[in-house]
């Protein structure tokens, strides 16, 4: 087995004795452990035991002689962090950026290209509280791994959801968090609008722009996952390690498309380009017609020039049928123009029946804002709205959480 180091953090739950099996089992699996304790959890556990079990001093303080840029290089010398037990008071403390600790701190300083594993404990009525279940649901669309908890009789007597999972299975959790090595998922990304060339030097576009997907591929980029960025000239691209490739118009597009799920098994495909909806047949003025494709600049000194296109088919309805991996999960975009919310809908639910998208986010012109940025996206499946991002960065990584970390294929969707 590899050899890891995992920071292990500890707040203050009655729960926490646990933790002292928890490093003992990975001690003697030969891992590295460091411990950061808040004040309450050493009412809980002593110092002398995390000390003596990980044979490393434990870190509690941001101002300790000596050990002012632990915040930053625990994060740095850590392979994998899990707050265990989690307390809810730590876990709000977390959703709201707040960093008044060493424990709070470090997370704040969080590299997310590495796991974050929180497991909670806590009375059911605290586990249950709004508070706490909004900052859980928070933490997961940042790309926390939010470990479930166990139901049985609590310490307080009660019983009910928000006792800490057994130590057995949280192990497994954690080496199952270190072995996932998302270099061999493989994702296409398309990004920016269709240019449709009229002539040598004139062409039909539309408005997109390629930010929302240079921000959903970045999400993925960034937790090492293999992205292929499929984009116009003119796009928004992301920084980092991806494929690059590039389209023109609706023909480019499909080709590349299909060339690239033909040659190669993609797990998902994120179909982000505004693709037009018609190309150029053939071109009218005074007497004469012109046929595609036009080198040259068209002669403009007629008083009319007819346009006429031809309609396209959908690409996005081909995509499934292009690909080699027949288990390809699809997420498709819906693009409405001031549409009601019905209409929405409507539009949404004849995508998902035509191109067997697993998934459609939907977003109205309404929600663009200056910059020509997208501002609210909902995420549909086949049977229900999952729910409304406010940036294309949540939403990336709620795709991840449901697609990758919840294994939506091996959960049987
Ligand atoms: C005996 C006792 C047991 C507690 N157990 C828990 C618990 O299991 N979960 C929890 O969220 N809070 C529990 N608390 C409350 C926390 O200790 C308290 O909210 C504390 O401020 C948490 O600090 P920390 O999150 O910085 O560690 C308990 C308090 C006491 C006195």
């Amino acid at each position: 087995m590899l050899k890891y180091n995992i920071l292990l953090k500890i707040t203050g739950s009655i729960a926490a004795y646990k933790s002292a099996y928890l490093i003992s089992r990975l001690m003697q699996d030969g891992h590295n452990i460091k411990v950061v304790a808040t004040d309450s959890a050493l009412q809980f556990i002593g110092e002398a035991t995390l000390e003596g079990l990980t044979a490393n001093p434990v870190y509690t303080d941001s101002f300790e002689q000596g050990k002012m840029m632990s915040h930053i290089n625990l994060v740095k010398w850590a392979d994998l962090t899990i707050v265990v037990p989690a307390t809810a008071n730590t876990i709000n403390k977390l959703a709201a950026g707040v960093g008044d600790s060493l424990l709070t701190s470090l997370f704040l300083a969080h590299d997310f290209c590495k796991p974050y594993v929180i497991a909670p404990a806590m009375n059911t009525a605290m586990f249950n509280h709004p508070s706490t279940q909004s900052s859980l649901t928070k933490l997961v669309s940042w790309g926390v791994n939010v470990l479930p908890t166990g139901e049985g009789y609590l310490a307080c007597g009660d019983y009910g959801r928000g006792k800490l999972l057994e130590p057995e299975r949280i192990i497994e959790f954690i080496y199952n968090a270190l072995k996932k090595n998302n270099n061999d998922k493989k994702i296409l990304i398309t990004a920016g609008g269709t240019k449709e060339n009229i002539d040598g030097i004139r062409s039909i576009t539309n408005i997109s722009t390629g930010k929302t997907a240079a921000a959903i591929a970045q999400h993925f980029i960034n937790k090492n996952y293999s992205v292929t960025y499929l984009h116009t000239p003119d796009a928004a691209l992301p920084s980092g390690k991806y494929e690059d490739d590039q389209f023109q118009d609706f023909i480019s597009l499909n080709d590349r498309i299909k060339e690239l799920l033909t040659s190669d098994d993609f797990d998902l495909v994120i179909h982000n380009a505004a693709v037009s909806d018609y190309s150029l047949l053939e071109v009218e003025t005074g007497a004469k017609i012109y046929a595609v494709p036009i080198k040259n600049k068209i002669d403009s000194s007629g008083d009319e020039l007819i346009l006429r296109l031809k309609k396209n088919f959908k690409i996005v309805e081909r995509i499934k049928t292009y690909s080699r991996n027949k288990k390809l999960i699809l997420v498709s975009f819906k693009f409405t123009n001031d549409a009601a919310s019905e209409i929405q809908r409507e539009k949404v639910e004849m995508l998902l029946k035509n191109s067997y998208s697993d998934f459609v986010v939907q977003n109205d012109f309404s929600d663009r804002i200056a910059g020509s940025k997208q501002t609210t996206f909902n995420l549909y499946d086949s049977k229900s709205k999952i729910d409304s991002f406010a940036s294309s960065e949540e939403l990336a990584a709620q795709l991840e959480q449901i697609i990758f970390i919840k294994d939506y294929l091996e959960a049987g969707k």
